[in-house]
């Protein structure tokens, strides 16, 4: 297979560092050697911790927060990084952490996030007062709009049986709707700017192959669904998506959302 994996799989450990780096302009970090940082949704790569470490080696404590325990199984920088498994939604699994943070980065991990505002809470509560916050998540994505357009097939929509496809972006869940999010749980200086980004399918057969690894993976379909759906799903991506400089692309937006817990707070 030319390219086994989704661009968006690919490109992830492309955007830690440069968030990290936006996050270290933006709140003018220059030294972290006094400073506590928390890293939700870190996954089993640890991207997020990774760029940390490389543009802060001196970090006086980092700390990788995820909800499975399964991602801490590979014991990647143990001696530079605590592990914890929590689920940002869940209060209880961070009371010992409260107010201690100085800051918290998440990078590629909201979007999942069901309940985003409890998790944004929790967040404000693990900061200590003057603390920092930079969440870099999607808030748009083609595959949504593309497997809501397969599910009005009646065949696919057969193929696709018992796949939850809520619209995970609600177009007025963008940059304003989670600034105000953030500025009404006390949030303060919070900044949201939205990027689109276009990953390139090498050729027409890498994108062919992708997506049915990914169905294969995400919905389970038979072999012979895979064949059905190999043949036609290309038009329909084209007609949906489109191509861009002559190619079909994974689109996406991501939202970057940076704000600082008051002093007062
Ligand atoms: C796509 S991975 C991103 C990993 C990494 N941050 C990166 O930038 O590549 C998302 C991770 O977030 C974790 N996650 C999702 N929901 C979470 C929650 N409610 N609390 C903590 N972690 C969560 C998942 O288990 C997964 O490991």
């Amino acid at each position: 297979m030319a390219q086994s994996s989704f661009p968006l799989q690919t490109s992830a450990r492309y955007h830690s560092p440069r968030f990290v780096k936006r996050c270290a302009d933006e709140f003018q970090w220059k030294d972290l050697s006094k400073d506590v940082v928390m890293d939700i949704g870190c996954g089993d790569e640890l991207h997020c911790c990774k760029a940390i470490l490389m543009q802060f080696p001196d970090v006086r404590e980092l700390i990788a927060v995820d909800k499975e325990s399964t991602v801490f199984q590979t014991a990647h920088f143990r001696n530079r990084i605590e592990f914890c498994v929590g689920d940002i939604q869940e209060r209880d699994d961070f009371k010992s952490y409260e107010g201690k943070m100085n800051k918290i980065l998440s990078t590629d991990a909201f979007h999942l996030i069901i309940d985003k505002e409890a998790a944004f809470r929790n967040v404000y509560r693990l900061l200590k007062p003057g603390g920092e916050a930079g969440f870099l998540f999607y808030v748009n994505s083609c595959m949504n709009k593309f497997l809501m357009a397969l599910m009005e097939i009646p065949k696919y929509r057969a193929i696709l049986k018992g796949t939850s496809l809520g619209n995970m972006y609600p177009p007025e869940h963008g940059k304003q709707y989670y600034k105000d999010m953030l500025e009404k749980i006390g949030f303060k200086h919070v900044r949201a700017f939205e990027e689109e980004r276009n990953l390139p399918f090498n050729t027409d057969e890498c994108f062919k192959d992708s997506i049915l690894e990914r169905f294969r993976i995400h919905y389970k379909i038979s072999p012979e669904a895979a064949e059905t759906l190999q043949e036609e799903v290309l038009e329909l991506y084209e007609n949906v998506v489109g191509r861009r400089d002559g190619k079909l692309c994974y689109v996406t937006v991501q939202l970057n959302l940076l704000g600082v817990k008051p002093m007062e707070s």
